[in-house]
């Protein structure tokens, strides 16, 4: 059903496949697939289409981003975990993704221990969106949808 929606892929990088087991304080109760259920759901609002891709392996993540293009992605939204913070691979990888791209973090990156202020994907990304839990993805969506020109709610 997802036709002619532009299409956004959503990365979740290393340990986020372990939500619902990691602090609640800090990134909610949801599981990694209560969440994606929740992206879903905010994006066929915006009348976007998603596909979600998860990896452990800073490699996988890598190839991922550099087959975007040839998969029809039209924008990627990425929580790259502990990766955002020193992974400039990924930063590289997201350069030559040359999408449209947003980040997203469930905690308030910048108001916790200082090795995670950094960002090295920040100045590629359109949005960068940190401390709003799950609401954040959809916050991140909406500046995405505007973007590709979807449908606004
Ligand atoms: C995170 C923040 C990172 O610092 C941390 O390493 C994560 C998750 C977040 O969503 O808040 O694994 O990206």
């Amino acid at each position: 059903m997802s036709g002619t929606r532009p299409l956004v892929v959503v990365m979740h990088g290393v340990n986020l496949d372990q939500l619902g087991r990691r602090d609640p304080a800090q990134y909610g109760s949801l599981t990694l697939a209560q969440l994606e259920g929740e992206i879903a759901a905010e994006a066929d609002a915006l009348g976007l289409a998603v596909r979600f891709f998860h990896t452990n392996h800073e490699g996988e993540f890598v190839e991922r981003l550099h087959a975007l293009r040839d998969e029809g992605a039209d924008a990627v939204l990425l929580n790259p975990g502990a990766w955002t913070h020193y992974a400039w691979a990924i930063r590289d990888a997201l350069e030559i993704a040359a999408l449209p791209a947003a980040e997203v973090h469930l905690s308030d990156v910048k108001r916790r221990e200082p090795w995670r202020r950094l960002s090295v994907i920040e100045e590629l990304c359109v949005v960068s969106v940190s401390g709003r839990g799950s609401s954040g993805y959809g916050d991140a969506l909406r500046t995405l949808a505007a973007q590709l020109g979807g449908a606004e709610r």
